[in-house]
């Protein structure tokens, strides 16, 4: 399928909008959100991608999910997923994009339900998939085990014949990044997938302490007759070991909201209002 041209300002305003309702990202864990640009390319180039699929998205702080579903509503582009499932540990990521599909009448293309990775898939979600997509932790300090973690839920989502985009760091100049490419390599390969593309260094982020870290798409695909996974499980014990960072361990079960934040307005206990004198 080839690539629609984009009314650049259209797309734009759209993803502003999806901006606009992202909570704020928790940098303990690696929330750290993709730039405007990138997510409009991502956007339109996933959803050509996995045009007519079901689409499960594995964690998805950026909201390249929501992007997806509302600029194809919005005519941005004319295609994309026919179903868009979203998992997240964090109740606040998963309650904004319910409510912004809910306005947007986008409900029943993309649905988001609170998960978190160390506890086995959900059975209900097993081999219901065409496609996945995850932007896990990058796995700096754990040579990569985050991004096997994601990766795995990913894959244990797909049916049979099935495909999926992982997001990671890809910087030649950084050891532990060309280190974790290789292990997420081997670990897909090993459990019945091939590198079908790479699309090397197309993202970049809101990183204050690495703000030219880039990412890739790591495309993988099935190899043929590749039975779905029958059962899911859960993880413990060195998995979770610097999950996020070093020391860093997986210890937490969900992020929870706390009453209803108005996300694109300034919270009041940030500023505070001084008045003129009266005359
Ligand atoms: C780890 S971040 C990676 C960076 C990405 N650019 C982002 O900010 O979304 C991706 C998503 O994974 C979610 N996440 C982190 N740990 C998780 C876990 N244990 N289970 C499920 N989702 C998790 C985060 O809430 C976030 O939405």
């Amino acid at each position: 399928m080839k690539a629609e041209r984009l009314d650049l300002r259209h797309a734009v305003n759209a993803i502003s909008d999806v901006i606009q309702n992202r909570p704020m990202p928790l940098r303990e864990f690696d929330q750290i959100y993709m730039k405007a640009g990138d997510m409009v390319m991502q956007s339109e180039y996933i959803a050509r991608r996995f045009d007519g699929k079901d689409l499960l998205f594995v964690g998805d702080g950026d909201a390249i999910s929501l992007c997806i579903a509302y600029l194809r509503q919005r005519k941005v582009f004319s295609y994309g997923p026919k179903r868009i499932q979203l998992v997240d540990f964090d109740e606040r990521i998963v309650h904004a994009v319910e409510r912004f599909a809910d306005k947007e009448g986008l409900s029943d293309v993309i649905t988001a339900r609170l998960y978190n990775c160390i506890d086995a898939f959900p059975d209900d979600l097993m081999g219901q998939f065409d496609a996945f997509y995850t932007n896990p932790p990058w796995g700096a300090s754990n040579d990569g085990e985050s991004v096997k973690v994601f990766a795995e839920r990913g894959i244990e989502g797909l049916r049979g014949d099935g495909e999926g985009v992982i997001v990671i760091a890809d910087d030649p100049k950084l050891d532990w990044a060309r280190r974790v490419l290789k292990a997420t390599q081997t670990f897909t390969a090993d459990m019945g997938f091939f590198v079908q593309e790479m699309q090397s260094q197309v993202h970049l982020y809101h990183l204050d302490d690495a703000p030219e870290l880039r990412s890739c798409n790591l495309f993988i695909r099935s190899e043929p007759g590749r039975a779905p996974v029958a059962k899911s499980y859960q993880l413990h014990g060195a998995r979770l070991e610097n999950f996020y960072g070093r020391e860093q361990k997986l210890h937490v079960r969900y992020v929870r909201e706390k009453g209803r934040v108005d996300y694109g307005k300034a919270p009041s206990e940030t500023y505070e209002i001084e008045y003129l004198e009266k005359t």
